[in-house]
């Protein structure tokens, strides 16, 4: 296990996928119910951008960075609210992960599970949410954790899965982990952010996720096409069970996203 997400903190595909997970996370506030969190990949929680192995990267100066530059439409607005008050109103050296973003949605009665298997991460997870009766913490595969904690006890619910990508066959084990996730909580809403390097693979998962039969399916894509950015320029999220207009809400937004990302050529995939 090499991959440590500090290097890529608030890049443009952490700022894509984090907004999008505001959307969602949004959407269950709507209702009075309690709701359930799995984080399958929680990371670190918070992300200290003046740390040497962020510094190195600087990948968020093409993600972050540039946003925080814009007036951003009301869409946009929780997100950023999320990242300028983890930095207390000042200038920005935190990012928030996504266990960070999804804490700041729980009402008493909500629940979040974080799984992080990497040692040294989960020990910085813990320092980051001890003593939090609403969040359970778990050093062990984010997969066997969707066997373990499903179906949950709140009766609705959001899977979060963003995996490093690490194995070749990351993909293989999605969609295997989506069998089971689906079979115990068929009306929960999964969400799977994966990388876009090879199209090939991406194709073969999109058609494996399809034979899954699964009535409401969302596939959004972001593509920056900017040759100057050293950096992985493609990604996507899955949403299963995704809420009502969301794909509206993206078609609106995504352009926007890009201007926010000065990526002229950017394009991006909306897709029901
Ligand atoms: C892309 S990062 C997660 C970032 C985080 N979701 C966020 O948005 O802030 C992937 C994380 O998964 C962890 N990881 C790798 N394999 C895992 C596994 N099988 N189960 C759980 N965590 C794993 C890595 O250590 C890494 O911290």
């Amino acid at each position: 296990m090499n991959y440590r997400h500090i290097y890529h903190a608030g890049n443009f595909a952490d700022v894509f996928k984090h907004w999008i997970l505001t959307l969602l996370l949004q959407k269950f506030l709507e209702k009075d119910t309690p709701f359930f969190i799995l984080d399958t990949h929680a990371g670190i929680g918070i992300y200290n951008l003046e740390h040497e192995n962020a510094k190195k990267t600087q990948e968020f100066c093409s993600g972050i960075t540039k946003l925080l530059k814009h007036k951003v439409t009301a869409d946009f607005k929780k997100y950023i609210e999320i990242v300028n008050n983890l930095n207390s109103g000042g200038e920005m050296q935190l990012y928030p992960g996504s266990p960070y973003i999804c804490n700041d949605f729980l009402r008493s009665g909500d629940r979040l599970a974080l799984a992080e298997l990497h040692p040294e991460d989960f020990a910085s997870l813990e320092q980051n949410f001890a003593d939090n009766p609403q969040i359970s913490l778990l050093n062990q595969d984010g997969y066997a954790a969707i066997k373990a904690l499903l179906p949950p006890l709140q009766k609705r619910g959001l899977i979060f899965i963003d995996p490093p990508f690490e194995v070749p066959n990351e993909f293989d084990l999605i969609v295997k982990s989506l069998q089971t996730g689906l079979k115990r909580f068929g009306h929960g809403v999964f969400a799977i952010w994966y990388p876009i390097k090879d199209r090939k693979l991406v194709k073969r998962f999109y058609s494996q996720v399809k034979a899954l039969e699964i009535e409401k399916l969302l596939t959004i894509e972001i593509h920056a096409n900017a040759p100057t950015l050293n950096q992985l320029s493609s990604c996507g999220m899955l949403i299963i069970n995704p809420p009502w207009q969301l794909d509206a809400k993206l078609r609106a937004n995504l352009p926007q996203l890009l201007k926010y990302f000065e990526f002229p050529h950017g394009t991006y995939v909306v897709e029901n």
